[in-house]
C-alpha cells in the first residue's frame, strides 16, 4: 500500500475528526461494556435505549464478543463501536461485525494505516505527551486517554491539554459518575467512556431495570459543546 501523503493525513484526520465528534459528542458519555455472552447483546441494547443513551463500545476482550457486536449492529435504534481493537485482523474483524466507530487502548503504525484505509472513526488510547503527537502524526485529532484515572486523571489531561490545545480528549478507564462530571467540563473533552453503568454484578443477575436507571442517571451529565 502507498503510504499517503502528509496533506492528506492532515485532510482525512480532519475529516475522520470531525466524523467521529459528530458520532461522539452529543452523547458525551460512551458506555463501555466487556460482554458476558452475545446474549446479553439485546437486553443491553434495549437497556441503553430505555436509559436514554443509545450507544455502546464493546471491547474485544471475550470470545463471541464480535457476535455480540454483530447483534447490536443489526438494530436501528443504537450505535456500536468496538473497544479493545489492538492488532490490524482485529479492526477489519470489528468493521465487518459492522462497528461504526473503534476505540484501541494503544496506537502502531499497523493500526493507522488500517483505519485509514477502512476510513472508520478511530481512537487510538494515548497517555504521554509524545503518543499524543505520534496520534495527530498520524491523523487522528481525537484520542483516548487511557487509564484516565491511573495516568493522573483530571489534572494530568489539563496538564496535557495546554501544549494539545486542538486535540479532544476522550478519558476512559477508571471513571465513576462523579469523575466522569468533572472530565466533561474541561473545555478539551469531547467525551467520556466507561463501564461504571453497566456493572457485571446487575447484569449476570439480570437486573436490567437496576442497569437501565444507571444509564438514565449517566444522560444527566454535561455535554461539552466542543468541536473537532
Ligand atoms: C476500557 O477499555 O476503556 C476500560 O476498561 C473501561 O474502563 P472502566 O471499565 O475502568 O470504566
Amino acid at each position: 500500500m502507498t503510504s499517503p501523503s502528509t496533506a492528506e493525513v492532515e485532510q482525512s484526520g480532519s475529516d475522520r475528526g470531525s466524523r467521529t465528534a459528530a458520532l461522539l459528542a452529543p452523547a458525551g458519555v460512551i458506555p463501555v461494556c466487556r460482554l458476558r455472552s452475545p446474549s446479553e447483546a439485546h437486553p443491553l441494547a434495549d437497556a441503553l435505549v430505555a436509559g436514554g443513551l443509545p450507544l455502546v463500545e464493546v471491547t474485544l476482550r471475550t470470545p463471541d464478543a464480535l457476535n455480540g457486536l454483530e447483534a447490536i449492529a443489526g438494530r436501528s435504534d443504537i450505535t456500536v463501536g468496538a473497544g479493545t481493537v489492538r492488532t490490524p485482523q482485529q479492526l477489519r474483524d470489528a468493521v465487518a461485525a459492522s462497528a461504526r466507530f473503534v476505540v484501541s487502548p494503544c496506537l502502531t503504525d499497523a493500526l493507522a494505516e488500517t483505519a485509514h484505509e477502512l476510513d472508520v472513526p478511530f481512537l487510538p488510547g494515548v497517555a504521554t505527551g509524545s503518543e499524543i503527537q505520534r496520534a495527530v502524526d498520524a491523523g487522528f485529532p481525537i484520542v483516548k486517554f487511557f487509564p484516565a484515572e491511573s495516568c493522573g486523571g483530571l489534572a494530568a489531561l489539563s496538564a496535557l491539554a495546554e501544549p494539545f490545545s486542538d486535540v479532544r480528549f476522550v478519558p476512559t478507564g477508571g471513571i465513576d459518575v462523579r469523575t466522569a462530571a468533572t472530565y466533561l467540563d474541561h473545555p478539551s473533552v469531547l467525551a467520556v467512556g466507561g463501564s461504571w453503568m453497566l456493572p457485571e454484578p446487575l447484569r449476570a443477575a439480570g437486573d436490567w431495570a437496576a442497569v437501565r436507571d444507571l444509564i438514565a442517571a449517566a444522560t444527566t451529565l454535561a455535554r461539552p459543546q466542543v468541536t473537532a
